[in-house]
This record gives C-alpha cells, sequence and structure tokens, in this order.
C-alpha cells in the first residue's frame, strides 16, 4: 500500500501531552486529541482526554475492561461527538464531521469484535471496505490478495467459516483497503490463540513500517508495548500514565499493575503518585 504519512501538517505540537518526551516529536502529530469528554447519558467514559500520536508512529492506548478506549477511537473516527474537546487530524479540526468524511481523509478504524459480515463472502467483504472508491478497487483488493494469501484462497468462503485469526485479517484488510492515514485498531488480539496474536501483531507492525500512522487499542499490553513507540494509559475514563514504550514495559508499576495476571481494577494505577515527583515514573523523561 502506497500511504504517505502526513508531511508538514501545520500543526503545533506545542501544549500537547505527550509530545514533549517523545523521541518522534520532530515529526508532525498526525491526530491531536484535545481535552474530549465523552459521555453517553449522564455517565461520562471519557473525562479530559488528551493525547497525541505522531505520523508514522505506532501508539499504543492501553487499559482495563471499561476503561474507555473505545469511546476515545469512537470520539476519533467519528462514531461519537464528544460532549467536550477537540479532535484535529493533520492540523484540521475534524470533530464535527460525519465518519464517513473522516474515512475519506483517511481515518480508518478496524472495529473491536472485527464487524465483518459473516453470510457474505471474503470477496464481498472487501469490496466494502472500498466502498467510496471509484475506481482502483480491483486492484487494490487483487493487492490484498498477495500480501494476505490465505484471503485470496479463502475469498469465495462465507466469512464467518474464517477461523478468528483469518476473520481479523480479513478486517484489517478491509481497512487497508480504504487507505488510511492512521489506522485505528481496537483489540486486534481480542480471542486470539498466542501464535494467530504473533501474526497480528506482525501485519500491524509491517502497516506502520509502510508508513501508515496506527493508534492501537489494546488490552494486551505486554504485546502492545513491545510492538508501539508511545503508550497512554488509561483508567476509568482517563489517561493516568504515559510515556515512550518501552520505558513503561520497563517500568515495575506498568508491570504489577497490566503486565501481570490481574486486569482488576484493584491492581491499577489509579490513585497513584505519579504526578508528584515519582522517581519510576516514566511521565517525565530528559530528552
Ligand atoms: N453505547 C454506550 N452506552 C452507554 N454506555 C456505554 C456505551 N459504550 C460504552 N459505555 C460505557 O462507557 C465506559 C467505557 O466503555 P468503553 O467501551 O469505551 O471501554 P473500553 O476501554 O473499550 O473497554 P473494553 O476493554 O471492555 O472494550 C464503560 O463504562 C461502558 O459501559
Ligand atoms: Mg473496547
Amino acid at each position: 500500500m502506497s500511504n504517505e504519512p502526513p508531511t508538514d501538517s501545520g500543526l503545533s505540537a506545542d501544549g500537547t501531552s505527550g509530545v514533549a518526551s517523545d523521541p518522534t516529536a520532530r515529526t508532525a502529530a498526525a491526530l491531536v486529541v484535545e481535552g474530549i469528554t465523552v459521555a453517553y447519558g449522564p455517565a461520562e467514559a471519557v473525562r479530559d482526554l488528551s493525547l497525541s500520536v505522531n505520523a508514522g508512529s505506532l501508539v499504543a492506548l492501553i487499559g482495563a475492561n471499561g476503561a474507555g478506549k473505545s469511546s476515545t477511537l469512537a470520539a476519533i473516527s467519528g462514531l461519537v461527538r464528544p460532549r467536550r474537546g477537540r479532535v484535529l487530524f493533520a492540523g484540521q479540526d475534524v470533530t464535527r464531521w460525519r465518519s464517513s468524511r473522516r474515512v475519506a481523509a483517511g481515518i480508518v478504524q478496524v472495529p473491536e469484535g472485527r464487524e465483518i459480515l459473516a453470510t457474505m463472502t471474503v470477496h464481498e467483504n472487501l469490496m466494502l471496505g472500498a466502498w467510496h472508491q471509484a475506481q482502483g478497487f480491483e486492484a487494490g483488493v487483487q493487492e490484498i490478495y498477495q500480501r494476505f494469501p490465505i484471503l485470496g484462497e479463502r475469498r469465495a468462503l462465507l466469512a464467518g467459516s474464517l477461523s478468528g485469526g483469518e476473520q481479523q485479517m480479513l478486517a484489517i484488510a478491509r481497512a487497508l483497503l480504504a487507505h488510511p492515514r492512521v489506522l485505528l485498531m481496537d483489540e486486534p488480539s481480542m480471542g486470539l490463540a498466542p501464535q494467530i496474536v504473533d501474526e497480528v501483531f506482525a501485519v500491524i507492525e509491517r502497516i506502520r513500517k509502510e508508513g501508515t500512522t496506527v493508534l492501537l487499542v489494546e488490552q494486551n499490553a505486554q504485546r502492545a508495548l513491545q510492538a508501539a513507540d508511545y503508550a497512554y494509559v488509561m483508567e476509568t475514563g482517563e489517561l493516568v500514565l504515559e510515556g515512550p514504550a518501552d520505558e513503561l514495559l520497563a517500568n515495575p508499576k506498568v508491570v504489577e499493575a497490566y503486565l501481570g495476571e490481574s486486569l482488576s481494577g484493584e491492581d491499577g494505577l489509579e490513585g497513584r503518585s505519579f504526578d508528584d515527583g515519582d522517581a519510576d515514573a516514566p511521565r517525565r523523561t530528559s530528552g
């Protein structure tokens, strides 16, 4: 795929959390989320969340069940309208754009649970990924079949007959057909056997190497941090920690809270003092 990462977006990263300590801060931010609050009725699923994803980087957003990860992605892809705050893409305020316009601009999501159409064939599912393209669709699909030979072999089969890993590949392939500049991935490893998780992560890392910016939501914190450049940790609607992924991976508190057996709230980071001079905290790193 020939996805050029957005070059100079004209977007100032100043004042955006995470950018100052990011070694790739020289590159422009592809995506900036500024103080968004997402609420479903009276319940706030995301509160005053800000993050920044540099062009060409792979950024992970990790956290336990119900932390607000998918709600954050929904605000970025336009599936929900944040109650407060802004979403900027390549320097443009897209907060009020419909999701179809965001897809056309290059903000493309691989949804949680894959959302492939089980009673349609693999090929038909891929056609849906290219719905907005007037031409070049066939070439795009052939490219996908070369890249994911298993999908080519299974092109005439019902998507529902594929294994979980194959369905995830199909969901990713469908998103790639929309020519993402920023690919939003919601728990791509969910429910997959470890070996298949490895394959999915290999695909994600390749997509990023080819120049597509990736924002990856995962409960599999270990794998996400291994793949990512930079990461944010969410708990109950708020960011509690951020830093270069390798530093988070090496942080004993992150290991304890997210990389052990338990992902329960009691083991979380909330209430711990990352903001008040904690020597182990990776939030502030010297460049
Ligand atoms: N459509 C909705 N209506 C009402 N509440 C919702 C809706 N979607 C999410 N929520 C609530 O918002 C909070 C955050 O949910 P969200 O799905 O964003 O979390 P998550 O981090 O993606 O969790 P998971 O890891 O389980 O996917 C939860 O309390 C959830 O119950
Ligand atoms: Mg979710």
